[in-house]
Order: C-alpha cells, then sequence, then structure tokens
C-alpha cells in the first residue's frame, strides 16, 4: 500500500502483514513459528485495537499518548505481565528484567551506578579493544572469505561485556558460551502453547527442554564467577567494582537485607542475556542495511574516514559519527531487538476514550509501532537520514521505543548505543561486508529478532583495496 511512497529507498525483508484473521490453531502455530507473522495490516494502520482472545482481553497500542500513559505517567497501574514472565523467568529468576515491586526497586537502585553516564564513557577504551580484537581476527581472513555477521557481533558484544561489566569475564570458552546463549533463545524464545494457555510451571514445554542444557551451562558458570568472588573478598583482596560485587554487596537501605545467591544469579544471568544479544542483533541488522544500500554506505564510510582516518579511536570522535549513529537507530526501528512488551493492568484505567480494564493486557510492539503508517513516512523502507539531527526532533519520544520507556526503561541503552557506534565504525573502517549471493535474509522473533540462520557474508579489507572500493561507489 505504501509502495509508491517506498520507492527511492530500500525495502528490507518483513513478512507481510495479513488481512484476515487466523483461526486459533493456525495463530498457535504462527505464534510458536514466528510472532512477527500473525500482525494484521490494521495494526500498522490503527492507533488502539482491542480484542478478546486465547489470552484475554488485549488492547495493542500504537498511540503515543496512550503509550505514554501507560509505561510512564500511570506506570505504577501495570506490570510485566504473567505470559512475559513465563516465557523469561525459567532462565532469567527473579532479575531485574522480570523483577516487580521492592525487589525490582532494590535491583535497579543497586545496580545504576554502573550505567551512570560517566560510568558508560568509562567503558569506551574496553568497548575500542574488543572491537579492534574483532578487526585483527578478520585481517587475518582473506577477501572473499565468507563470514557470519550475526556470530560475528555476538562473538563482539559478549567480549565488551567480559571487559566492562563482568571485569573477571565469565570463565568460559567465549565460542561455547555464545552456542549456549543462542540454544538459550532458540528454546527459551520460543511461545509455547502451554505457555499462552497460562498451565503450571511443571508442565513440560518443548523448547524449555531444549534450552536445559544452555540453562544448566548458565547456572554452572555464575556459581564459579560467585564462589571466585567471595573467595577473593574474603581474602581481604580488592575486588573490581564491577556487576557482580555491586550485586554482592547490594542491601536494602531500610532493612540492610542484600540479593540472595539466587537473585544474584538470576542478575548475571539476565546481564549476559539482555546486554549482548540485543546489542549483536542491532549491529547485525545494521550491517546487512547498509550492504542493501550503496548510497547510505558509501556516506558511512566517507563519514568514518574523514572522522576516524587512521587515527586511534577517541571519546571526542564519538560526537562526530552522526550518520554512523543514524543507520543504528534505523536498523534499531526496522528491526528492533525486543520487538514486543507488554503489561498487565492491575487496576480499571481509562485513557480518553480508551477503556482499560483489570487484569487486561496491553501490548506495545516497537515492530509495529515503528512501521506504523500513521506515524512514519515510508515506514518500512530504510532511511537512515530522518535520525540525523536536523530531522530526528520531529519524532515523537514514544513512536520510537527500541529502549522502552518510563522506569523500566533500558538501563543499559547508552552502554549499548555506545558500544554499537564504536563497532560499527571500527568495522566499517576495516571492511565491506556483501551478503553472500542468492541468501535470502529474514527477520524471526525468538524474545530477540535476528536474522533467521544468520548473516553470511563477503568479507573485502577496505585499506588495501581502497581505490577499487572507491570506483565501485555509486
Ligand atoms: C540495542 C540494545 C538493546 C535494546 C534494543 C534493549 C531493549 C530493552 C527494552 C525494550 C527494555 C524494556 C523492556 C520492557 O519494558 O518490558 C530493556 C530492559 C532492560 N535492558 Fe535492555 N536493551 C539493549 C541493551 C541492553 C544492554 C547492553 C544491557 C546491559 C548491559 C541491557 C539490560 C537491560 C535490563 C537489565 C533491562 C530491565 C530493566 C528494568 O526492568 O529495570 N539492555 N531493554
Amino acid at each position: 500500500m505504501t509502495g509508491s511512497l517506498e520507492a527511492p529507498f530500500f525495502r528490507p525483508p518483513a513478512p507481510k502483514p495479513r488481512t484476515e484473521p487466523m483461526g486459533l490453531l493456525a495463530f498457535l502455530l504462527a505464534v510458536r513459528k514466528n510472532p512477527l507473522t500473525t500482525w494484521m495490516e490494521r495494526h500498522f494502520e490503527e492507533a488502539v485495537i482491542s480484542g478478546e482472545g486465547v489470552l484475554g482481553r488485549v488492547t495493542v497500542v500504537n498511540d503515543p499518548t496512550v503509550i505514554r500513559h501507560v509505561l510512564l505517567d500511570n506506570a505504577a497501574n501495570y506490570r510485566k505481565d504473567d505470559l512475559q514472565l513465563r516465557i523469561l523467568a525459567p532462565g532469567l529468576g527473579r532479575g531485574l528484567l522480570t523483577a516487580e515491586g521492592d525487589e525490582w526497586k532494590l535491583q535497579r537502585r543497586t545496580i545504576a551506578p554502573l550505567f551512570t553516564p560517566r560510568h558508560v564513557a568509562g567503558f569506551f577504551p574496553a568497548m575500542v579493544e574488543a572491537a579492534e580484537r574483532l578487526v585483527r581476527r578478520w585481517r587475518r581472513r582473506p577477501d572473499g572469505r565468507i563470514v557470519d555477521a550475526s556470530l560475528e557481533m555476538t562473538r563482539v558484544t559478549l567480549d565488551v561485556l567480559e571487559r566492562t561489566i563482568f571485569t573477571h569475564g565469565v570463565s568460559r570458552d567465549p565460542d561455547a558460551l555464545a552456542r549456549a546463549i543462542t540454544r538459550y533463545f532458540e528454546g527459551i524464545g520460543r511461545v509455547d502453547p502451554v505457555d499462552i494457555f497460562g498451565m503450571p510451571g511443571w508442565v513440560p514445554r518443548i523448547g524449555r527442554l531444549r534450552a536445559r542444557p544452555a540453562i544448566r551451562f548458565f547456572e554452572e558458570m555464575v556459581a564459579e564467577l560467585i564462589e571466585g568472588r567471595k573467595a577473593l573478598i574474603a581474602r581481604g583482596e580488592p575486588a573490581p567494582r564491577d556487576l557482580l560485587s555491586l550485586l554482592l554487596e547490594a542491601a536494602d537501605p531500610e532493612t540492610g537485607k542484600g540479593l540472595s545467591d539466587r537473585d544474584v544469579r538470576a542478575n548475571i544471568v539476565t546481564f549476559i542475556g539482555a546486554g549482548h544479544e540485543t546489542t549483536a542483533n542491532a549491529l547485525s541488522w545494521s550491517i546487512y542495511l547498509l550492504s542493501q544500500d550503496p548510497r547510505s554506505r558509501a556516506r558511512i564510510e566517507e563519514e568514518v574516514e574523514r572522522v576516524l582516518g587512521g587515527e586511534p579511536f577517541k571519546p571526542h570522535h564519538l560526537e562526530k559519527l552522526v550518520f554512523t549513529r543514524a543507520v543504528i537507530d534505523e536498523a534499531l526501528r526496522l528491526y528492533p531487538p525486543v520487538p514486543f512488551m507488554s503489561r498487565s493492568a492491575i487496576k480499571d484505567d481509562e485513557i480518553g476514550p480508551v477503556y482499560i480494564p483489570a487484569g487486561s493486557i496491553v501490548t506495545v510492539a516497537p515492530y509495529v509501532l515503528h512501521r506504523h503508517r500513521r506515524l512514519w513516512e515510508h515506514p518500512d523502507s530504510f532511511d537512515p537520514e530522518r535520525f540525523l539531527p536536523e530531522k530526528r526532533d520531529r519524532i515523537d519520544r514514544f513512536a520510537y521505543l527500541p529502549f522502552g520507556a518510563g522506569p523500566r526503561v533500558c538501563i543499559g541503552a547508552s552502554f549499548a548505543l555506545q558500544e554499537a557506534v564504536i563497532v560499527l565504525a571500527s568495522v566499517v573502517r576495516a571492511v565491506r561486508l556483501d551478503l553472500q549471493e542468492g541468501y535470502e535474509v529474514n527477520p524471526l522473533h525468538r524474545i530477540t529478532l535476528r536474522p533467521h540462520g544468520g548473516l553470511p557474508m563477503r568479507l573485502t579489507h577496505r585499506a588495501k583495496n581502497r581505490g577499487q572500493l572507491l570506483r565501485a561507489m555509486p
């Protein structure tokens, strides 16, 4: 329907929204396979849609004013809903992402100091080092070699976490950890009909059975980490000021009570899960989108060359990489790593004509919101320029929610954006990546939004091929 408006831009792959509602069985199968395929044209066109379904009453909200009310102004009336918790909690326990009430407040207050602007700025050298390590690894590969950009981004973001919030690393083979994380998301991330119908926790879920070895892997790893750190503290040796120390030292200001080992473990797993797969996906989609749009690729290469040249990467470069940042913002719009959020209303609520009864579910789906016909021009096209400083002020804060909003807003947003700009600029400076001929890219929603089956890309080193690449520019 927006075809002619989209014409001058690259229109990346996305499932075609449905025109007819699905029957129950087809819906359950589709949700299990890829929930992106269940969205209908109406969702992308109407501001608020309410209906009764297997989950009870659900209101899908794409009106920025209503979203602001639910996530921010009246956030106290909304809690994370049971379906979301049933899916996430088996792996993540009651960590920051899944905890509620006082438990959540204590955890958020405890962990917040790690993510202040000053602290995140302090992570700059570690992020650059991780990006350079990736580039060094690629330098050893010949031109024309196919790499899985998606897997490589998972590695680099894990490397960043190990150098920042987990100072002593996670004491595991990084590839084994990356595999465990992928298995975890593949298994746990499938929405099981058993979860939809709210069956008790002891009813077996196929996905969860598949994810069990990965969960066990995390549990053993975290138990070792905690033991090691406690032993260090017991010996009176100085412990690094990282996530683990903050969690172990946490104390409620009123009661003095700390976090249990279970909560510490839940948060370590939460931060590994929430903190790197999301950023890796943002980077993978950025790289893919650039590979399909020669104009944007030429522009980012020009910017990186002009700002960084052959210089070592320094903090003052960050604010000058405006187009690089716009590419990331646009990738987060088209393929938000968290494509779906939901809440359950505690009491009845009214927002103008919209009535939300107590106990019903409100859904805010960044994937739909970011492509909504009423809110965006040429919504399905890749157009990073819309995020350039002179234009981005026109975007409603509550029409663009890759990191959520309100009290439960992503704690790692500025961490992720700083990391993504550093890694993308470092990659663009070193190499050009082209999608393997004939490979079809498809977005798959499994808690996060990733390219299904990875992203095989052909590597060309830029520095030594500069002349040739310049001639190939549009
Ligand atoms: C591009 C990367 C990222 C995206 C798109 C993203 C997205 C989000 C979103 C949408 C939420 C809110 C969920 C909701 O309200 O239901 C969230 C929460 C959270 N994120 Fe991120 N995130 C990213 C990176 C990170 C990083 C790097 C970390 C940590 C190092 C992190 C840790 C968390 C945690 C702990 C929460 C729960 C916060 C709370 O409930 O208090 N995220 N994230």
